[in-house]
């Protein structure tokens, strides 16, 4: 089974412990699809790190604001923030408060220099953003399985699911995005963000309580708790990230069984040891999705073999 996992690509995947793995494929593949979900980060894992030699864009750079000196403050943010957030040096409850302070800082500017929801669209037409090549079919190898996928980012929800509208053409109806969502007022304008932030050292907290429909507007609470309840009964988890702390995003569930994997994208000397023994399965140099694809139709696939 092995080979399913590293097929074609096998100078960049690493499984740590394959005995390890295998007892957890077939653990999940008893269990079948109706107990399989998926939690996804989105930049740097759906998404590709390199396009065409240079960095692609995160969901935050996308947006051009209506006053672009705005996207130059909070470029220099980035710049200075950035690197603290892939420091080793920095104690977690401090870096914690860095990054508090880095999402607080950027979404008051996004407020202050304008956004509309028009802009948004035409932000993400012209941004340097694209999937991974396979995430398409992954997602309708999910969508066919009655598999749930949870995208959850420290992102910005309503570029995620304009980029999925823009690059994938269609909607999933098993896809739900669980990340900073704007409010805007009634003239189109970003008034606020909605709840509690999401920064990359806190998508351990609430995932599922946080989640909020694809498209939606949020009123549907109802449908939102069964759908909540269902998620939570799918004990088996298929999680895909490219920072450590991704892998806090099933904390919110039980589970019996979890798959990780991750995505390796910088840095690989620095990082190779602490991710190979963080994630189940790695993938380095900017990998297709083509194996986790294979992976998922594996877990999915109620033959024998
Ligand atoms: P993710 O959870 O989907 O990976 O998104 C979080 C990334 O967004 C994180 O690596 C830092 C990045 N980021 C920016 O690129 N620009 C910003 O202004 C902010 C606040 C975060
Ligand atoms: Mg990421």
């Amino acid at each position: 089974m092995e080979q399913i996992v590293v097929n074609g690509s096998e100078s960049q995947v690493v499984v740590d412990d394959s005995n390890l793995l295998q007892k957890k494929i077939s653990a999940i593949r008893v269990g079948g699809p109706g107990k399989l979900q998926v939690i996804a980060d989105f930049d740097g894992t759906l998404t590709k790190y390199w396009i065409d030699g240079c960095r692609g864009q995160g969901s935050h750079n996308v947006v051009q604001q209506e006053d672009p000196e705005f996207n130059d403050k909070r470029q220099k943010l980035y710049e200075y923030y950035h690197p603290l957030e892939f420091d080793p040096t920095i104690p977690l409850d401090e870096k914690t408060k860095l990054m508090e302070e880095w999402w607080g800082k950027t979404h008051a500017l996004l407020i202050e220099g304008g956004v509309t929801y028009n802009g948004i669209q035409n932000s993400v037409a012209k941004a340097r953003i694209a999937f991974r090549d396979g995430v398409t079919e992954l997602l309708e190898l999910l969508e066919e399985k009655g598999v749930p996928v949870l995208i959850f980012s420290a992102g910005l929800a309503d570029i995620i699911e304009e980029v999925l509208k823009q690059k994938v053409h269609r909607s999933f109806k098993n896809v739900r995005v669980v990340s900073n969502r704007m409010v805007f007022d009634e003239n189109g304008h970003l008034q606020s963000f909605k709840g509690k932030t999401i920064h990359v050292l806190n998508k351990n907290e609430h995932a599922l309580d946080m989640a909020a429909p694809l498209h939606d507007h949020c009123d549907d609470v109802k449908g939102l708790g069964d759908e909540k309840y269902a998620l939570k009964k799918r004990t088996n988890v298929l999680l895909l990230g490219d920072h450590i702390g991704d892998l806090g995003m099933s904390n919110g569930l039980d589970y019996e069984t979890r798959i990780s994997v991750g995505f390796l994208n910088d840095r690989v000397e620095d990082s190779l040891e602490c991710y190979r023994k963080a994630f189940d399965i790695l993938y380095l140099n900017d990998a297709s999705m083509h194996g986790v694809l294979k992976l998922a139709t594996h877990l999915c696939s109620t033959e024998s073999d």
